[in-house]
């Protein structure tokens, strides 16, 4: 049913399977969004054999598994066809930290920082609190 509602196009789980195994499409859903991949097998990085196992399924874990980088996540708008049919929507999966990838990483070291100042603060004020209470007796 490539039912269109406000000009988006709708598919059904079922639907997006019918292409892959009837038209031989790579086509994939992730994060109910549909995405043709067919012609982009080839140049993909991690490899033709991860979308050809995806394929007609819903393969939002296995693609949030890897941690996937902006520069994949911005490329794959030009593969969507269509969004999942509102009756098979599913809360998105959570996109995994990007350890070990080269994505600027200066957010991260941030919150770690955070984490030892907070104790260090904590330390501190009650190291003054006591200097200045004992001093007055
Ligand atoms: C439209 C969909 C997709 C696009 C545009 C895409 C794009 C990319 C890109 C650009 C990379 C290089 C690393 C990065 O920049 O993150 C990559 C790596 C990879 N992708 Fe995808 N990908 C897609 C779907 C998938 C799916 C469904 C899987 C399923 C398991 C998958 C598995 C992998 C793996 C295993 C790697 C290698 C990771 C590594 O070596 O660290 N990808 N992909």
């Amino acid at each position: 049913m490539a039912n269109i509602a406000s000009g988006i196009k709708l598919l059904t789980l079922l639907e997006v399977k019918d292409l892959a195994e009837k038209e031989k499409k790579c086509v994939i859903v992730i994060n109910n969004r549909v995405y043709d991949v067919t012609k982009f097998i080839d140049e993909h990085p991690g490899g033709e054999e991860v979308l050809k196992e995806q394929q007609g399924r819903d393969a939002s874990s296995a693609f949030e598994d890897v941690g996937h980088s902006s520069d994949a996540r911005e490329q794959m708008k030009q593969f969507e066809i269509a969004e999942l049919h509102p009756d098979e929507v599913k809360p998105p999966v959570k996109p995994r930290p990007l350890v070990g990838h080269n994505e600027t990483s200066g957010g991260g070291g941030g919150m770690s920082w955070i984490k030892l100042a907070i104790p260090l603060l904590v330390v501190t004020l009650a190291i003054i609190y006591f200097r200045f209470t004992t001093g007055k007796n």
